[in-house]
């Protein structure tokens, strides 16, 4: 009996989401958030789905990294204070703008050490980690070494536009050129894990020029957790911080969100996540993740948008003009998840106008005082409205991690319903054929339930009022205005 019970507990369905761990050396900025904003959407369609209980969504950050060190010197802070208080700015940000994370994990946190260390100590033990010296280009802002071919014309790397420093030391290695075959295996079986294919195809290219050993451990760096049993050797932050996905899963009843994991990342970080990670994980003998969708940036003026290039620009300011529903459905309908594409606040204001003042709004408002007018807030008898096709559409759209295809066919359906109004006037018709007039209402309130149902998926914040102006089986709540137009200046 309790063999069948923990059978059935590993059967049930499960979706452990993450999101990378960001570096603290700075204030969150709309790239992070829609990265951040995206996992929570897949959150909660996949909560929906499946039940509070079986989604686990993951955040965090990533304390590590020398950088931090160099932000809190020049703030003149106490480094283990500068990381509290920029780690709790984050998760304040995440909270004000209304990410439902799960877990919040920092990698100064002794959970993370301590899975950090057992993982390396497998790998030490299958001697999969030696003892070398490294020499070459190091980018403190990517936290990575750089190959000659990486950097552009003026020697600089590409994304932080400045020049790398020469670095030259004792560090562990990993033997990740054992891992080329095993990798290349691996995709070749999972033809779908590494998503959109674009990205595979690129990480399949980098996986056939060949994989050197890397260096996993900084001896010069002050800021880091020391390798097993030798202080003087930091690990290096990269391979800390991929672990912080394992960490998160250790106790309190996650181990079995651990074959569910799929991780959100940027293309930016690819890399790490689809030849580092996985390889990582099978020298330390732990089951791969189901799978990564790796997507586009957010660029303004067609620059990649980054703390580093001080073109940053902060969702709170936006989720104050517009609401934290419009944030989400504005940065994750500019274009479809997995592509890059130019940030504008016209698109906002397009977004907030149309879809949510004009769109969703309206129509919830006109329906319910129609209602109100004509049948005194009685709900007509059921309708035979079908919404299987549009519940299909966003079904598959997220399955495909399409979330922009998601968000329209969502909100094609307050179309369909303007649509119905429109074509029947059943602001007329009511006047002249009541009972003709409440066969409309029936299907329109079939939309506008379709609407509040997945309201706690697209538009959480005002999910709750959206519900209570359906009110009861049989009366419709309060017709209200759910989200005022803004005049926008400029
Ligand atoms: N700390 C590492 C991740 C470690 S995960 C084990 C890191 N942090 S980061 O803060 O620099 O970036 C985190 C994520 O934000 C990356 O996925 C990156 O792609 C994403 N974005 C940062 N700027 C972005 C845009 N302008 N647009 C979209 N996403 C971008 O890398």
């Amino acid at each position: 009996m309790f063999f069948f019970v923990l059978l059935l507990y590993y059967f049930v369905m499960r979706k452990f989401l993450t999101t990378p761990i960001y570096y603290v050396n700075a204030e969150p900025h709309i790239g992070s958030a829609y990265c951040t904003l995206a996992t929570d959407l897949l959150a909660r369609y996949h909560r929906k789905k499946l039940g509070n209980d079986n989604v686990f969504f993951l955040t965090g950050t990533d304390e590590n990294s020398q950088k931090t060190v160099e932000a809190a010197d020049k703030e003149g802070q106490e480094i283990y204070s500068y990381l509290e208080d920029m780690s709790n700015r984050w998760r304040a940000t995440w909270d004000e703008i209304g990410v439902s994370y799960d877990d919040f994990i920092r990698t100064t946190e002794e959970r993370h050490v301590e899975t950090v260390h057992d993982l390396l100590n497998r790998m030490l033990a299958n001697g999969d980690i030696y003892k070398g010296t490294y020499k070459g280009k190091y980018c403190t802002g990517c936290e990575t070494f750089l190959k000659d071919t990486d950097l552009d014309e003026n020697g600089h790397c590409p994304d932080h536009k400045k020049p790398p420093v020469d670095l030259e030391e004792e560090n562990y290695f990993f033997k990740l050129s054992k891992y080329q075959k095993p990798l290349l295996d691996w995709y070749e079986k999972n033809p779908e894990w590494l998503r959109p294919a674009k990205r595979k195809n690129e990480i399949l290219a980098f996986l056939n020029e060949g994989l050197e050993d890397i260096s996993v451990s900084r001896e010069t760096a002050s800021m880091g957790i020391p390798m097993p049993k030798d202080d003087f050797h930091k690990i290096y932050v990269w391979i800390d911080a991929l672990i912080n996905y394992y960490s998160a899963v250790q106790g309190k009843g996650r181990f079995p969100f651990w074959s569910d994991a799929f991780h959100i990342i940027g293309k930016d970080i690819s890399r790490f996540h689809c030849v580092i990670w996985p390889a990582i994980l099978l020298s330390a003998g732990i089951r791969l993740p189901a799978g990564v969708f790796a997507h586009g940036f957010f660029t303004v003026n067609g620059e990649k948008m980054s703390k580093s290039l001080g073109n940053a620009i902060s969702p709170i300011e936006l989720s104050q003009t517009y609401g934290n529903d419009a944030l989400r459905i504005g940065l994750l309908s500019a274009f479809e998840f997995g592509n890059d594409g130019d940030f504008s606040r016209e698109h906002f204001d397009v977004i907030y106008n149309s879809q949510l003042a004009g769109g969703i709004g309206n129509l919830f408002n006109r329906v319910l005082v129609l209602i109100d007018k004509f049948l005194d807030g009685e709900k007509p008898k059921a309708s035979t409205k079908d919404m299987t096709e549009s519940r299909e559409k966003i079904e598959e759209a997220f399955e495909k991690l399409e979330l922009k295809k998601a968000i329209d066919s969502y909100f094609s359906v307050v179309g369909d319903a303007n649509q119905l109004l429109n074509e029947t006037e059943v602001w007329r018709m009511a006047k002249t054929d009541l009972e003709g007039a409440k066969v409309v209402f029936a299907d329109l309130l079939v939309y506008l339930e379709f609407l509040a149902e997945y309201a706690t998926v697209f538009l959480p914040e005002k999910a709750p009022d959206i519900q209570a102006m359906l009110g009861d089986a049989s009366k419709i709540g309060k017709a209200g205005v759910l989200y005022p137009r803004v005049t926008i200046e400029g």
